[in-house]
C-alpha cells in the first residue's frame, strides 16, 4: 500500500451511501426494531412546578386491562447513583420542575399505557416556584466555569475607562429568547433488561455516553450496556446527552425483565424532557474611534440553568475571538430557576452570542458612517485577541469580499429605509459566523482487511441525518488510498470501539482522526508484522487515541487534543448576506435570499455539507423570524409545546438559500484538514439591521431614523449613543 493518497473520496459530491435505505423506509430508526413482544410505556408527568408529592393513587391503573406495572417514585427502581438530579426521576417525592417525570405506565399497548397514565392520581403539596428571568435579579451568580470548559469571566485592560474616552460609544442590550428543539424523530428509546444487563436501542448522537450514564445511573459495569443507533432523525442538540426518558425506558425494562419496553416521546414531551436553548439578555457596550477601530468591547450575558442541575451557555466567548480590541470583557451570569434543565442546542453559545455581538456591529456601523463590511475588516485581529495564538487558519475577510461579490452588495443603498419596491421596504443586511474547532480526544476505530479484499471500518460514531455514514466512508478511503467502494462502515453501535458525541460540530474531527490513525497503524504493523502482505486470514488494527471521550457533563471538552492545540486557535468562520423585505402597511417580514460563505476548511463532502450549511442558515432565519418558547409564569411551563403554536420557518417562509464555501484545508485541525460544519451555518443568521416597519409608527430612533411599530417590538431600536 502506498502513504500517497491517489483516490480523492474526500471533497467528492457523494451521494448518501444510506440515501436509498432511507427513502424506502429500511433504515430502521430507535422506535422501530422488530422485536418479540414489547411493552409500552407513557410517562406520567408533574402537574406543579415545585413541591412534593403527597400520595399517590394508583388503582384505577392498575385495574385497567393490559396494564403491567404503574411506576412512582414509590416503586421504581433505585439508582446507583442521583448525582445528576435530571436523570434521577422517581427516586424521591420531590417535584423540581412542572413537566418533570413523575411516573409512568407500563401496559401491552401504548393506548392502554397512555389512558391508564391519565387514571394515576397524584396529590402534591406545591410551595412557590421561581421560572422569570430578569437580568436585575439579586441571585444571579457566576457559574465556575462555562460550557465546555471555558472561563466564566474575561477580562483584558480597562473597558470603562475606554468607553469613557472612545469617540463612538454603543450600549445596547439583545435579548433572545427560549427555543425549543424540534427533530423529525422526537426522542425514542427500546429499553431490555436481562440478567448480563441491558440493551437499549435509541435515537442518540453518542451511543457510548449513552453506555456510560446508564451503567453509572444503574451499577453496571459499562460493558453490561450495549447501545443501538444507527440511524438518527435529527438531533441538534437535543439528543447529545442521555436525558431522562432513556432513563425512564431502562428502568421501565427492569420492572419487566426480559421483555422490550418502547418509549416514544410526544411531540409535547420534547419540550420539557430533553433540553431546550436558554434565553438570554445580552448587554454589549462598544467604543470605537471615529474610523470604527474599536478599543472596548463588553459582553456581559445573563441566562438561565435549573436548580437541579447547571447548565451554563457560553454566550459571549464568540466575543473573545471575533475582533480586535485591546480593552475586552466578557461575564456570564446564571439565574436558577424551577424549570428543566437548558442543554446545547445548535451551536450553543455561538448562536444567540453572534446574534447580540453581530447586531451591536450593524449598529456601530451605522454610528461610525462605516460599511459594516469594512468595519468588521478594520477590526480583524492579526492574532487571537484572547489568548494571543495565531490562527490555525482565518478566513473571515475573504469570506465577506466574496459573499459581498457574489451578493451584489456594492448595488444596495446603506440608509436604512432607502429602498422600497411597491409597498415593501428592501433591506440588506450582513454579518460573520464563527464555530470552534472542538477535537475530543479517546476516540478509537478498527480496520479489519478480510479475505475477500474488503475493508471494514469500525467505529461506535453516530450519523443524526448528517451524513456521516458517507463522510466517514470517504475519509476511510483517502486513509487508506482504495476505492470508497471497498469500505464497509460500521457505526451506531457501543459494541464498536469507543467514539465521542456527534456534538460541537466536532464528531468528523473526531472520529476522521482516530480512522486516519487507525489505517497508518494498518500500513505499518502490515509492513512490520507481515511485510506488507495481507496474510490469508485477513489483517486488523485498532487503534486507540490518548484521552477520555466521555467527558460529561456539560459538553465534551476538547482534552487530550494534539499538542497543535496548543499553538493554534482554531475555529471555522463566514459571511451571511440577507435581502429582507418588510412590508410598509402591515409589517410582514419577508426573506428572499440569503446567501453565506464559510472558511470550513476542507469540505469532506460536498453535498452534505451543503446541506448542513443550508439547514443552519434555514434555521438561522427561523431563529430570527420565529421560533420563541412562551413561558407561563404562573405555572413554569412552556405553553406553545407543539407545532401548531411554536413557529417553525416553512417552506414558504425559506427563499433562495445560496450556500459557498472557500475550501481552504486547514493544515493543523486534524488529517483531514476540516472544521466542523454541523453548527457554523446558524450562526450569524439571525443578526439585523435596525431597519423594519414603519406603519403605523409609534416611536423613532433618534440616531438611526428607524421607526418602530408595537407589532415588531422584537426588532426595536435599543441603541444608545452617549
Ligand atoms: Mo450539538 S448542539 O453540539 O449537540
Amino acid at each position: 500500500m502506498s502513504t500517497t493518497v491517489t483516490t480523492h473520496a474526500i471533497g467528492a459530491s457523494l451521494d448518501r451511501l444510506d440515501g436509498a435505505l432511507k427513502v424506502r423506509g429500511a433504515a430502521t430508526y430507535a422506535y422501530e426494531w422488530p422485536l418479540d413482544n414489547p411493552a409500552y410505556l407513557f410517562p406520567l408527568q408533574a402537574e406543579i412546578a415545585v413541591g412534593r408529592i403527597s400520595g399517590v393513587d394508583a388503582s384505577a391503573a392498575e385495574a385497567e386491562p393490559g396494564v403491567l406495572a404503574v411506576l412512582t417514585h414509590e416503586n421504581a427502581p433505585r439508582l446507583a447513583s442521583t448525582r445528576d438530579a435530571e436523570l434521577a426521576i422517581m427516586q424521591s417525592d420531590e417535584i423540581a420542575f412542572r413537566g418533570q417525570f413523575a411516573g409512568a405506565v407500563i401496559a401491552e399497548t401504548v393506548e392502554v399505557a397512555r389512558h391508564a397514565a391519565s387514571l394515576v392520581r397524584l396529590d402534591y403539596q406545591a410551595r412557590a416556584h421561581d421560572v422569570q428571568l430578569r437580568s436585575d435579579r439579586d441571585d444571579l451568580y457566576a457559574p465556575d466555569h462555562i460550557n465546555p470548559s471555558f472561563d466564566t469571566d474575561s477580562i483584558h485592560g480597562d473597558v470603562d475607562a475606554a468607553l469613557v474616552s472612545a469617540a463612538v460609544t454603543l450600549d445596547a442590550t439583545y435579548t433572545t429568547p427560549m427555543e425549543h428543539h424540534n427533530p423529525l424523530e422526537p426522542s425514542a428509546t427500546i429499553a431490555i433488561s436481562a440478567d448480563e444487563g441491558l440493551t437499549i436501542y435509541c435515537a442518540t448522537q453518542g451511543v457510548h455516553v449513552i453506555r456510560e450514564t446508564v451503567a453509572s445511573l444503574f451499577g453496571l459495569d459499562p460493558l453490561q450496556v450495549r447501545v443501538i443507533s444507527p440511524h438518527v432523525g435529527g438531533g441538534f442538540g437535543s439528543k447529545w446527552a442521555t436525558h431522562p426518558d432513556v432513563v425512564l425506558a431502562a428502568m421501565a425494562a427492569r420492572m419487566v425483565p426480559g421483555r422490550p419496553v418502547k418509549l416514544a416521546l410526544t411531540r409535547q414531551q420534547m419540550f420539557i424532557a430533553v433540553g431546550f436553548r436558554t434565553p438570554t439578555i445580552q448587554r454589549i457596550r462598544l467604543g470605537a474611534d471615529s474610523d470604527g477601530r474599536l478599543a472596548a468591547l463588553a459582553h456581559d450575558v445573563v441566562e438561565q440553568t435549573a436548580k437541579i442541575k447547571e447548565f451554563a451557555e457560553q454566550t459571549a466567548v464568540c466575543s473573545r475571538v471575533m475582533y480586535a480590541a485591546p480593552h475586552r470583557r466578557t461575564t456570564h451570569r446564571l439565574a436558577a430557576l424551577d424549570m428543566a434543565v437548558p442543554s446545547t442546542m445548535r451551536a450553543p453559545g455561538e448562536a444567540p452570542g453572534m446574534f447580540a455581538l453581530e447586531s451591536a456591529m450593524d449598529e456601530l456601523a451605522l454610528a461610525c458612517d462605516m460599511d459594516p463590511i469594512d468595519l468588521r475588516i478594520r477590526n480583524e485581529p492579526e492574532v487571537d485577541p484572547e489568548s494571543g495564538l495565531p490562527f490555525s487558519s482565518r478566513s473571515l475577510v475573504a469570506c465577506l469580499r466574496e459573499g459581498a461579490r457574489r451578493f451584489g452588495w456594492e448595488q444596495r443603498d446603506p440608509a436604512p429605509q432607502a429602498r422600497k419596491e411597491a409597498g415593501w421596504l428592501v433591506g440588506t443586511g450582513v454579518a460573520a459566523s464563527t464555530y470552534p474547532v472542538y477535537r475530543v480526544a479517546g476516540n478509537a476505530a478498527t480496520i479489519r482487511l478480510g479475505s475477500d479484499g474488503r475493508y471494514a471500518v469500525l467505529i461506535g460514531a453516530a450519523d443524526i441525518g448528517t451524513g456521516t455514514w458517507t463522510a466517514l466512508t470517504q475519509i476511510a478511503a483517502d486513509a487508506l488510498n482504495v476505492a470508497v467502494a471497498d469500505i464497509d462502515l460500521q457505526i451506531g453501535d457501543s459494541a464498536l470501539p469507543t467514539a465521542a458525541v456527534a456534538g460541537g460540530s466536532a464528531g468528523i474531527t473526531s472520529w476522521g482522526s482516530a480512522i486516519f490513525e487507525a489505517a497508518r497503524l494498518f500500513r505499518a504493523r502490515l509492513e512490520s508484522e507481515h511485510g506488507g502482505t495481507v496474510p490469508a486470514e485477513g489483517f486488523e488494527v485498532t487503534a486507540e487515541m490518548p484521552g477520555n471521550p466521555y467527558a460529561l457533563p456539560p459538553f465534551a471538552p476538547a482534552v487530550g487534543a494534539p499538542p497543535s492545540g496548543e499553538r493554534f486557535s482554531m475555529h471555522a468562520f463566514g459571511a451571511q448576506f440577507a435581502e429582507v423585505r418588510v412590508h410598509a402597511d402591515t409589517g410582514e417580514v419577508r426573506v428572499p435570499r440569503l446567501l453565506g460563505v464559510f472558511d470550513a476548511g476542507r469540505i469532506i463532502n460536498a453535498k452534505t455539507a451543503r446541506s448542513q450549511l443550508l439547514g443552519g442558515m434555514t434555521w438561522g432565519l427561523s431563529m430570527a423570524l420565529h421560533e420563541h418558547s412562551v413561558v407561563d409564569p404562573r405555572f413554569g411551563h412552556v405553553v406553545n409545546q407543539d407545532f401548531a403554536s411554536y413557529q417553525i420557518s416553512a417552506n414558504a417562509d425559506v427563499g433562495s438559500v445560496e450556500v459557498h464555501w472557500l475550501d481552504e484545508a486547514d493544515p493543523y485541525t486534524n488529517p483531514m484538514g476540516s472544521k466542523g460544519i454541523g453548527e457554523l451555518g446558524i450562526v450569524g443568521t439571525a443578526p439585523r439591521s435596525p431597519t423594519p416597519c414603519t406603519t403605523p409608527p409609534v416611536s423613532a430612533c433618534a440616531t438611526c431614523r428607524s421607526r418602530w411599530t408595537s407589532c415588531c417590538q422584537a426588532w426595536r431600536c435599543r441603541r444608545t449613543r452617549s
